[in-house]
């Protein structure tokens, strides 16, 4: 079986022969359809996220039920299923207060690179290879935790169903779930990538009446208008501060949201968003870094400081919800998707991510 493989932080991916275990107790395997090229993987190439190598990482995916373990009841072999990186444990403290994004099962282990147990099912020559936690989606087969596996309708393509598991249920659930963005409220989001594409459709969702997009690539933020952005903004050519002033009277936005992972263009989301207004984080900084923001602007302004991790949500009800609201028309996957590699394509894959070129870059399984 094949599977991409990262050996050393800042190498290219190699694709080669791994085994993979057979699913155990509450696992089942899956046969990969499609997987999304995100940038928290390229955190990890990149030395950000500190997940241990060798790796092999992928955590936006969807494909075919193959195997089952022991006593998995919510999904067959043969059945669709997009993969889900935060499976709650349905026990601990969060998951019991209706918060399965916080659950302490999965944050336990999210750095490192394993199944809940602490082991991982790739191995080469008998030495473990670490997988992006509980998922693995850069690879032929994977095998993940019943609850990772998410099943959904079968109508839609495996790059669109792919695409929920991470860029579309975080960024439309930052808007709709964290933010609870109301209509005909004002809107800015900064980073026009996978994820800010639908923090930008799930605003126009919510009936915001303006939608500022922000980003560095003129040809992205152009895209940006048919998700339903009303105004752009490019960062490396204008004060972002002020020219969001200037488009809302003075004051700011209603909801900021950051879709980067950058300390400074965090603090920018703070300084964009009104008085009493709210800032949501979503981009994924390393775990060392710190934003700088006036402290006297705490108490004085009153503004909403907050983060969205996977946007919020409870992804066995929201990923057929989203789907569903594609399928009507709501939301817009199809045109997510920039660009097909193959599995052989993946490095590829990655420096168009990097030169921006892409809202999503997606891998085929054929
Ligand atoms: N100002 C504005 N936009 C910027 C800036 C900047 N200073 N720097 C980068 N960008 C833009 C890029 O041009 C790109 O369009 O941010 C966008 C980031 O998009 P992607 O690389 O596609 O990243 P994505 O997969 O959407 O992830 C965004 O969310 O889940 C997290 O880990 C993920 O931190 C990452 C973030
Ligand atoms: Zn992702």
């Amino acid at each position: 079986m094949k599977a991409a493989v990262l050996h050393n932080y800042g190498q290219e991916l190699k694709i080669e022969d791994v085994e993979l275990e057979e699913p155990r107790k509450g696992e089942v395997r899956v046969k990969m359809k499609a997987a999304g090229i995100c940038h928290s993987d390229l955190h990890v190439i990149d030395a950000h996220l500190p997940l241990p190598v060798p790796i092999v990482l992928g955590h936006e995916g969807s494909g075919i039920v193959d195997a089952v373990g022991e006593g998995v009841a919510s999904v067959k072999v043969g059945d669709h299923v997009a993969l889900n990186w935060v499976p709650s444990c349905s026990k601990c403290y969060y998951c019991k207060i209706g918060r399965p994004d916080m659950c302490d099962e999965a944050s336990k282990i999210s750095l490192m690179g394993t199944m809940l147990d602490g082991t991982t099912r790739f191995s080469v020559d008998g030495k473990a290879i670490h997988q992006f936690p509980l998922t693995g989606t850069f690879s032929e087969y994977t095998v993940v935790p019943e609850s990772a596996a998410i099943p959904i309708r079968k109508d839609v393509p495996f790059e669109l169903a792919a695409l929920v598991g991470c860029c579309v249920i975080t960024g439309v659930g930052a808007v709709v779930n964290t933010a609870k963005v109301k209509a005909g409220s004002t809107v800015a989001v900064i980073g026009a990538g996978g994820v800010g594409f639908n923090a930008i459709q799930g605003a126009a969702l919510c009936g915001a009446k303006q939608i500022i997009a922000i980003d560095i690539i003129p040809e992205k933020l152009e895209m940006t208008r048919q998700f339903g952005a009303t105004h752009t903004i490019n960062a490396s050519e204008k004060n972002v501060v002020s020219a969001v002033l200037d488009v809302t009277d003075g004051l700011g936005v209603d909801y900021a949201f950051e879709v980067i992972g950058r300390p400074e263009t965090m603090a920018q989301a703070y300084n964009i968003t009104r008085k009493t207004g709210m800032t949501v984080i979503v981009g994924l900084p390393a775990p060392n870094e710190n934003v700088t923001i006036n402290a006297f602007s705490l108490p004085s302004q009153t503004k909403t400081l907050t983060g969205s991790w996977l946007g919020q949500g409870n992804p066995s009800v929201d990923y057929p919800k989203l789907l569903d609201l594609n399928a009507a028309g709501k939301l817009k996957l199809e045109p997510l998707v920039s660009k097909i590699y193959s599995l052989e394509q993946i490095n590829e894959g990655f420096d168009d991510l990097k030169a921006g070129k892409n809202i999503r870059g997606v891998i085929r399984f054929d």
